[in-house]
C-alpha cells in the first residue's frame, strides 16, 4: 500500500518509530561506500534533511546511479532511530522511485559555498539551498505574523487598488500603465497623448502606496492595514531598494502621532519576538553563516553581536524618540561632521541620508530611533501641519544596519489646511476630490505608517542585500525569471 507523505520537519521529531513512512524531496548530498549509500534529502518544511540509508544490495546500479544532488524522489522506508552522529532518525530505505534526475554535469548547485551574485543569476534554482530556504520560510512567517498581529486587534486587511491615478507620495517615480500604442500615441489638438484614449481615460500608474485609499477606509472601519506590491521607478541600485516591493500599511481613526508610534513599535517587537519563537532553526543557520561569513572581514568590520544577540537587542528598550530638529543638532556635534566624514553635510533641512540615518542609530544612541517632527519641504503633502509653519507630524523609524524601516505621520484631518497644502504642492484637486471628501463629511484624527516587508526581512535574516530576501528582485535593468 503507498504510503501517506510525511514531511521531513514532522518525521525528524517524530517520537513513533519503527514505522514504514514515505518521504519526499530533493537530494542534497550523498556519500557512502560499496554496501551502503547515506543520501541527505530535504523537503523544504525544515532546514534539516533526514538521512536515508540504502542498501546497495537491494537496488539496481542503475537506480542508485540515478540519486545523485538535485535528483527529486520519493521514498518509502522504516523510519528507524538513528546510529550515526548529527540526527536522530533515519530511514531505511526500501522503495525509490526517482521523479527527476539532475545531471551531475550541469546541475548549477553541485558544489556549496556559491556566492549570492551567481545564486541570483540561478534564483530560479536558489531556493534549493539552506540560506534560502531559510530566507523564504522567515519570509513567510512574518507575512503571517503581520496578519496576525493585526487580526487580532481589529484590524482589517483592506485591499488597495494597484492600478491608480494618483501619486500619493509625490515623488513622481511611478510605472505609467498603459494600452496605448507607444510608436503611434493619439494626440490631442495640441499635440500632447490624448489620455482619454487610452484604457482607464486618464493617466495611470502602478500605485506606489496604498495609504490614500487606506485612510479612505480608515473613516469607517476605524483600523485598516494594507499588505501589497508598491512600485517604485526610482533609479537607486542600493542593497535597500527594490522597483517593486511589499509594503504594510496600517491606518488607524482617533490615533495622533504617538500612538502611531507606539503601534509601530509593538508591531515590530511582536514580529522580532514572532521570529524567534517560531523560525530559531533557520535564524540559528543564518547566525552561523553571518559567523562564517565574517571569519574573512578585517578585525574592525566583524560585527560585535550574533544575528540572534541583534534581534533580543530590539526587544530590550524603548526606542529612543526625538524631534528631526534635535538629530540635527546631535549629527551636527558628531566627530564625523566636525572632521567633515559625511558625505552629505548635515543642515536643518536637508534629507536625512542613510549615513546620517546611520550614525544615530549605530553610533550614537545604539539602539532604534524614531524621528518626528520633520521639516514640511521634505514631506508628502498629506502630513499634519505642526502650528510652527515648519514641520510636519510624521515619524520614521531608524534600525541598525537598515536605516529606515518605517515611514509614517498623523494625517492632516482639517479641509482647508489640506486644500491649501495641495494646491501649495501644484497636486491638481481635481484628481483628489474623493481623499478631500473624508475631511468634509465626519472627518476624525488619524494616522498611520508604511513598513517595509524586504527591510524587515533583511534585518530578521541578517542579510546584506534586499535583492536576497525577495524570491524575484525587480531592479534597475533587471526583471528576469
Ligand atoms: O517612507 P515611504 O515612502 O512611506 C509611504 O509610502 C507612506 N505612504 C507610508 C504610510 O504612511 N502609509 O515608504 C514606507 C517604507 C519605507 O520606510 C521603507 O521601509 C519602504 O517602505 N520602502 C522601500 N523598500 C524597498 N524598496 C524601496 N524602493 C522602498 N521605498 C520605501
Ligand atoms: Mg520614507
Amino acid at each position: 500500500m503507498e504510503q501517506r507523505r510525511s514531511f521531513i520537519k514532522d518525521l525528524l521529531v517524530s517520537t513513533e518509530i519503527d514505522r514504514e513512512v514515505n518521504a519526499k524531496g530533493w537530494v542534497r548530498t550523498k556519500r557512502g561506500n560499496k554496501q551502503v549509500a547515506f543520501v541527505a534529502l530535504n523537503d523544504g518544511s525544515t532546514i534539516h534533511n533526514i538521512q536515508l540509508v540504502i542498501d546497495l544490495t537491494n537496488f539496481t546500479e542503475n537506480q542508485i546511479k540515478e540519486i545523485t544532488t538535485g535528483a527529486s524522489l520519493s521514498v518509502n522506508g522504516m523510519l528507524v532511530k538513528s546510529m550515526g552522529q548529527g540526527q536522530s532518525v533515519e530511514i531505511q530505505a526500501k522503495e525509490i522511485q526517482v521523479y527527476g534526475t539532475a545531471d551531475p554535469e550541469t546541475y548549477p548547485l553541485q558544489k556549496k559555498g556559491h556566492t549570492l551574485e551567481f545564486l541570483r543569476e540561478i534564483a530560479h534554482l536558489r531556493f534549493r539551498t539552506n540560506t534560502f530556504g531559510a530566507v523564504f520560510r522567515i519570509r513567510h512567517a512574518m507575512a503571517f505574523a503581520i496578519h496576525k498581529y493585526f487580526n487580532d486587534r481589529n484590524f482589517y486587511y483592506l485591499h488597495t487598488p494597484i492600478v491608480t491615478g494618483s501619486d500619493a507620495e509625490g515623488a513622481g517615480e511611478m510605472f505609467r500603465v498603459s494600452t496605448l500604442d507607444i510608436e503611434n500615441p493619439p494626440k490631442t489638438e495640441d499635440g500632447k497623448i490624448d489620455f482619454t484614449q487610452d484604457f482607464f481615460g486618464k493617466e495611470s500608474n502602478l500605485t506606489v502606496s496604498g495609504q490614500l485609499e487606506a485612510e479612505l477606509g480608515a473613516t469607517a472601519l476605524s483600523n485598516v492595514y494594507t499588505f501589497g506590491p508598491t512600485f517604485r521607478a526610482e533609479n537607486s541600485n542600493t542593497p535597500r531598494h527594490l522597483a517593486e516591493f511589499w509594503m504594510i500599511e496600517p491606518e488607524m481613526a482617533f490615533y495622533d502621532i504617538h500612538d502611531n508610534m507606539d503601534l509601530a513599535e509593538d508591531m515590530l517587537k511582536y514580529l522580532i519576538r514572532y521570529s524567534l519563537e517560531n523560525c530559531i532553526d533557520d535564524l540559528k543557520f543564518l547566525e552561523n553563516r553571518l559567523i562564517e561569513e565574517e571569519k574573512n572581514k578585517p578585525q574592525n568590520e566583524k560585527s560585535e553581536m550574533t544575528l540572534i544577540e541583534k534581534l533580543n537587542l530590539i526587544l530590550k528598550d524603548d526606542f529612543v524618540r526625538l524631534t528631526y530638529t534635535e538629530a540635527i543638532e546631535v549629527l551636527k556635534n558628531s566627530t564625523p561632521s566636525k572632521k567633515g566624514k559625511f558625505q552629505f553635510p548635515v543642515e536643518w533641512g536637508i534629507d536625512l541620508q542613510s549615513e546620517h540615518e546611520r550614525y544615530l542609530v549605530e553610533k550614537h544612541f545604539k539602539k532604534p530611533v524614531i524621528l518626528v517632527d520633520y521639516p514640511k519641504d521634505i514631506k508628502a503633502f498629506y502630513m499634519k501641519q505642526n502650528d510652527d509653519g515648519k514641520t510636519v507630524r510624521a515619524m520614521d523609524i531608524l534600525f541598525p544596519g537598515i536605516g529606515e524601516i518605517i515611514g509614517g505621520s498623523q494625517r492632516e484631518e482639517i479641509y482647508d489646511k489640506l486644500a491649501a497644502r495641495i494646491s501649495e504642492m501644484g497636486i491638481p484637486e481635481k484628481d483628489m476630490w474623493w481623499y478631500l471628501e473624508t475631511r468634509k463629511y465626519g472627518t476624525v484624527p488619524h494616522s498611520g505608517f508604511g513598513l517595509g516587508f524586504e527591510r524587515l526581512i533583511l534585518f530578521v535574516t541578517g542579510m546584506a542585500n534586499i535583492r536576497d530576501v525577495i524570491p524575484f528582485p525587480r531592479t534597475p535593468k533587471n526583471a528576469e525569471f
